[in-house]
């Protein structure tokens, strides 16, 4: 088969040579298994919560609590202890993101996907082996620092080495890693969770996708940018020809070096990023993962059968009901896969919020008139429901979700890019951890009125994507600034030739 070797559209990018070899491709997956060891983390944590010999060991109270507790329906699941046992996940994350960003920029990309599969498997040991509450907290902070370290690099090494013309598809196969790691946790822990030992199995699962992302760092390239940037430019030139698959990438490369200079002569790219022309990017990424999470979508993830008990589903139907909305999530995602780089991001992002939008207000609707504290909800608005969350599910899978990742993985110019990496990965992980440490007491105080709660929010994404978020696609990631931000009705205010020159200075 002839192999796809064709000009990338847009301005200087039109010189650049964009095959899609072999190389590209491997790479891309093994770096995207960091993607299912986070995935698997999001799914396995409601179901394990539920197992009672889990809770009888480390929460024997929340356990006492969960059975003799006068129940109501929106509050039987409520305790603060519990909901930290998932959310300290994204506590630990949000600060080892911090230091990935560095590790990133100092000791390349590489280096920062192992470390990051090196922590996830000491975490992993800890939990699978917990004795006590104690080494099952460790286990979640070393947990935390390799999801930390693996969302810092594995979004940036993939969009540093795709060619732009493909850049959209093969990041979002971070994404589709993600959703396969939580359908994986799902249905691991659909068959553990009446065994003695369910815990630990469902726990020490997540060595799997670890393993792979360990061993395939020692076969994944550095990416070239990152190997100009700290000081090896004829690795970085015969790497670009070998993941290109071309002799010829002397353009491409100029323009890595280009920018590699003018990144070099920046020492702080924190304060760097705080210019005012580095706003753009960087309120983008911060508001998109912001608004990704307060689609609710890990409500979902994280609490469906807890919310599919609510409704009056039994314990396995609801574990089952995850299994469905896990299965919709992954194939969804490969709707972004395929139409990313041909609709762009913006026509994803408005369609989708429209539909979540449609799925959030009418289950809002019908658990407000039909879901009281003590009933059950009537079987065929539990149908309904459920629809709805697939067609929620579905909505972000091929948007917000990949969308989030993707967008401040491609905005960013070198200077400042793991910088503004990091920014977007602590903002997911604090918006995660305060979803979901304060989910379930939402739900106890707010009862329906929670689900009306995230439509507001996705109202206000959906207006702001329709005005701010620019279209990148096919935009070579060295050219965003002059080809994107500058262009832009309101984003172009933030730069004029007085911030350039200031940015430019070291
Ligand atoms: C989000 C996660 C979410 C997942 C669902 C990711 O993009 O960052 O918080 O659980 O998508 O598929």
């Amino acid at each position: 088969m002839p192999s796809p070797v064709m000009a990338v559209n847009g301005g200087a990018g039109q010189d650049v040579l964009a095959k899609l070899t072999g190389q590209v491709v491997v790479c891309s997956i093994i770096a995207a298994f960091g993607g299912l060891m986070f995935g698997y983390d999001i799914g396995i944590s409601g179901g394990v919560t539920s197992m009672d010999v889990f809770l009888k060991k480390f929460f024997p109270t929340v356990y006492v609590k969960k059975h003799h507790a006068k129940e109501d329906n929106y509050c039987k699941f409520d305790d603060q202890f519990l909901q930290l046992f998932t959310s300290s996940l994204y506590l630990a994350a949000v600060v080892s993101s911090f230091f990935a960003s560095k590790c990133c920029k100092k000791y390349g990309r590489r280096i920062t996907i192992r470390l990051a599969a090196v922590f996830f498997l000491v975490g992993v040991a800890l939990n699978a082996a917990a004795m006590n509450l104690m080494m099952l907290i460790f286990g979640r902070i070393f947990l935390g620092a390799g999801v930390g370290y693996g969302n810092q690099a594995v979004p940036l090494f993939i969009s540093e080495i795709a060619p732009p013309k493909f850049r959209g598809g093969l990041n979002v196969c971070f994404q589709l890693f993600v959703t396969a790691g939580i359908l994986f946790a799902n249905i691991v822990n659909y068959f553990t969770s009446t065994h003695p030992y369910g815990w630990r199995i469902s726990l020490g699962g997540a060595a799997i996708p670890a393993l792979f992302l360990a061993i395939g760092s020692l076969i994944i390239v550095e990416t070239p940018a990152s190997l100009v940037e700290r000081g090896y430019p004829e690795r970085g030139f015969a790497t670009l020809r070998k993941i290109r698959g071309v002799q010829d990438v002397q353009k491409e490369y100029d323009e890595i070096v280009a920018t590699t200079e003018l990144a070099k002569r920046i020492k702080h790219p924190f304060k760097n990023l705080m210019k005012r022309s580095s706003r753009p990017q960087l309120i983008t990424s911060a508001i998109l993962q912001m608004f990704q999470q307060f689609t609710g979508i890990n409500v979902i993830m994280f609490y469906a059968p807890v919310l599919f008990q609510t409704m009056g589903f039994h314990s396995d139907a609801s574990l089952l009901s995850a299994v469905v909305t896990g299965t919709i999530n992954v194939f969804a995602t490969l709707v972004a896969v395929f139409c990313v780089d041909k609709v762009g991001r913006r026509f994803l992002l408005i369609q989708a919020a429209i539909q979540m939008l449609i799925a959030q207000s009418v289950t809002g609707g019908i658990i407000m008139a039909f879901l009281k504290a003590t009933n059950v909800l009537p079987k065929t608005y539990s149908l309904v429901v459920l629809f709805l969350i697939c067609f929620f599910v579905a909505g972000f899978a091929w948007s917000w979700g990949p969308l989030g990742w993707l967008i401040p993985s491609e905005i960013f110019p070198l200077e400042t890019r793991t910088a503004g990496f990091f920014v977007a990965v602590s903002m997911n992980m604090i918006f995660t951890f305060l979803i979901a440490q304060a989910f379930l007491t939402m739900l106890c105080y707010m009862r329906s009125l929670i689900f009306f709660f995230f439509t507001t929010w996705i109202l206000i994404m959906l207006i702001y994507a329709a005005l701010f978020i620019p279209e990148t696609k096919g935009v070579p990631i060295d050219e965003m600034n002059d080809k994107v931000w500058k262009k832009h009705w309101f984003w172009k205010r933030y730069f004029n030739d007085e911030n350039e020159r200031s940015r430019d200075k070291p």
